[in-house]
């Protein structure tokens, strides 16, 4: 399972790079909002730095607005994945780039036909958002299952990536059930390296460290 980070903070981005299991990132307009940075400047930079697919989300609703704007991001870095919102327009857009060869990641994904229409229309990457699903009290989960079962029946090459994580077991239960990509704030990640355990231990051999004779 690949892990990737959903942020465009450049301090996060590094940290969690540096801890070497986070191989892509993902950007939306809301996450770009809280960088005091220049667009294309923030873009470039994150690309610099993470190994894999950086996404990044058009704005235009109309479909060749979105090839226009796809083009452009495509320039920034070669890493660039075009995230195309899950409309009809952004079917047709999908179609354009994935025959341009330029990889587009199929966003704010809800349903199982929205995800099967995706991987129809050529998306290499599609996001089901599941904490948003939990928020209004259905099983975000249940969504990915749907999808991976799909997939599998009819050997899709689409990529699903586990979108809008709240907290570790979201991580654990897509990892259980075979998703291909995690997308999560870095708090996330932090908490799936704690365990209390694992610090009491820790201070304990610590201290016994200090009884033996050196
Ligand atoms: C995914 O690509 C989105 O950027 C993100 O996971 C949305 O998460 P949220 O529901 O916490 O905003």
């Amino acid at each position: 399972m690949k892990f990737f980070l959903d942020t465009a903070n450049l301090e996060q981005i590094k940290e969690a790079v540096s801890w070497g299991v986070i191989e892509g990132v993902t950007t939306n307009p809301t996450l770009i909002s809280k960088e005091n940075m220049e667009f294309e400047e923030l873009i470039k930079k994150i690309c610099e730095i993470v190994p894999g697919p950086v996404s990044v989300e058009v704005i235009s609703q109309e479909w060749k607005g979105m090839v226009e704007e796809a083009k452009k991001f495509a320039e920034l870095a070669e890493n660039v994945v075009i995230k195309i919102p899950m409309t009809v327009d952004g079917l047709k857009a999908t179609r354009e780039l994935s025959r341009k060869n330029i990889k587009v990641n199929m966003t704010l994904i809800f349903s199982p036909s929205q995800a099967l229409l995706a991987a129809k229309a050529g998306a290499s990457f599609i996001s089901p958002f599941i904490g948003r699903l939990d928020d209004i009290s259905t099983p975000g989960m249940n969504l990915i299952e749907d999808i991976i079962t799909i997939f599998n029946n009819y050997m899709f090459d689409t990529e699903i990536i586990v979108a809008s994580i709240r907290h570790p077991l979201h991580v654990v239960e897509a990892a259980l059930l075979g998703a291909h990509i995690a997308t999560m704030p870095f708090q996330v990640l932090e908490k799936l390296v704690n365990h209390p355990l694992t610090n009491i231990g820790l201070e304990r051999f610590l201290k016994d460290w200090e009884k033996v004779k050196k």
